[in-house]
């Protein structure tokens, strides 16, 4: 049986927020995760603050047995237009196609709405699992944004891609 056929893809139950914020275990992190979102700080209340915005649709996988692997985020930015945001795989699991599978799904779940024709996203170009991940699912770049993210005394360049559906 295809090991992914185990996980169930749905709405982001609350519950689980703990164990999201369990995967980001310092700045660096919570930038890679979710950019600047979190820059005043990143904690259970601000989390559930972030996921009362009405344009933002969180989604989650959960094996068998109900524990969560995957956490990830559709914004809307027009009616025909969304973004992926803040896509994260269970440390415990990541390299294993994952990220992948989640991602199909949440294109799938964008795909089934009927009216978004465009999905972009943007990541830092030094996330290569996340980089390798978009463009093997079809994003393309749009543009790169030099020095726009700081890890520590570092920065690092940002890439828009999107993908037409
Ligand atoms: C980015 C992330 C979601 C990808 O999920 P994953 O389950 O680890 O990725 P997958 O196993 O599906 O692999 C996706 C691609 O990345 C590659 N990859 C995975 N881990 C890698 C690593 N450590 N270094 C280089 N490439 C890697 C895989 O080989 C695969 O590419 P391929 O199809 O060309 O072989 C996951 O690594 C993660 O949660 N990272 C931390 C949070 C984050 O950075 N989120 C992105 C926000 S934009």
């Amino acid at each position: 049986m295809n090991w992914f056929n185990a996980f169930h893809f749905t709405r982001f139950s609350h519950d689980y927020t703990d164990t999201i914020l369990s995967w980001i275990k310092g700045e660096k992190d919570r930038v890679l995760w979710s950019g600047n979102s979190f820059s005043g700080g990143l904690n259970h209340q601000r989390f559930k603050h972030h996921l009362k915005r009405k344009d933002l649709f969180a989604f989650q996988l959960l094996d068998s047995e109900k524990n969560i692997h995957a956490y990830g985020e559709v914004v809307l930015q027009a009616i025909d237009r969304a973004t992926l945001c803040r896509i994260i795989v269970d440390p415990q699991i990541r390299g294993k196609g994952l990220g992948k599978f989640f991602c199909q799904k949440l294109i799938m779940e964008v795909k089934a709405w009927g009216v978004i024709r465009q999905i972009s996203l943007n990541t830092l170009t030094s996330n290569n699992p996340a980089l390798k991940c978009y463009r093997r699912l079809g994003f393309r770049q749009e543009s790169i944004k030099k020095r726009s993210r700081q890890i520590g005394n570092t920065w690092h360049d940002l890439i828009f891609m999107s993908l037409s559906l």
